[in-house]
């Protein structure tokens, strides 16, 4: 026993030690962003894919905002505790695609933080307005847990 202790003291160490978080990231679940926006992903399949909800809080357009569906997948290679991910929301009430791309970490508290950049693909008329029909920004979404929890 007593030649176990340093042993365990070690393990728990290199467990917490910053940038090697013990927890792993999960996309699975409704996430919430700086911008309000929310979001549901489902669970992922056998190849890292998986399919979800985007209810956004903002739009570039005049339109009734509608939830729209996304589909994307995880990068499994190694199964990385914090993965890297992509997905693409087909809007629902616009001609426009966003597509996301974000790696999912466990941050210093343990929370799960997803950081994206994503472009946002409007549609134009012609192609000499194609020089201003993609925005791109970032995104960080945390877990939105029900109040029951
Ligand atoms: C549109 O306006 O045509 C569709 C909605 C776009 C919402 C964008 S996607 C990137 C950014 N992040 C959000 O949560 N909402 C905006």
């Amino acid at each position: 026993m007593v030649q176990a202790i340093p042993f365990l003291l070690v393990l728990s160490l290199a467990l917490v030690a910053p940038g090697h978080s013990a927890r792993k990231c999960v996309l699975t679940g409704k996430w919430v962003n700086d911008l309000g926006s929310n979001m549901t992903i489902g669970a992922l399949n056998g190849k890292g894919e998986f399919a979800g909800s985007y209810h956004t809080a903002v739009t570039a357009t005049m339109n009734e905002i509608q939830v729209s569906p996304l589909q994307g997948s995880q990068h499994n290679t190694n199964q990385k505790s914090q993965p890297t991910f992509g997905f693409t929301v087909n809007w629902s009430f616009s001609d426009s695609v966003t597509v996301f791309t974000g790696q999912c970490f466990v941050d210093d508290e343990g929370k799960e933080v997803l950081k994206t950049m994503w472009l946002l693909r409007s549609h134009v008329d012609k192609i000499s307005d194609d020089w201003k029909a993609t925005r791109v920004g970032i995104n960080t979404f945390t877990r939105l847990r029900s109040r029951k929890e």
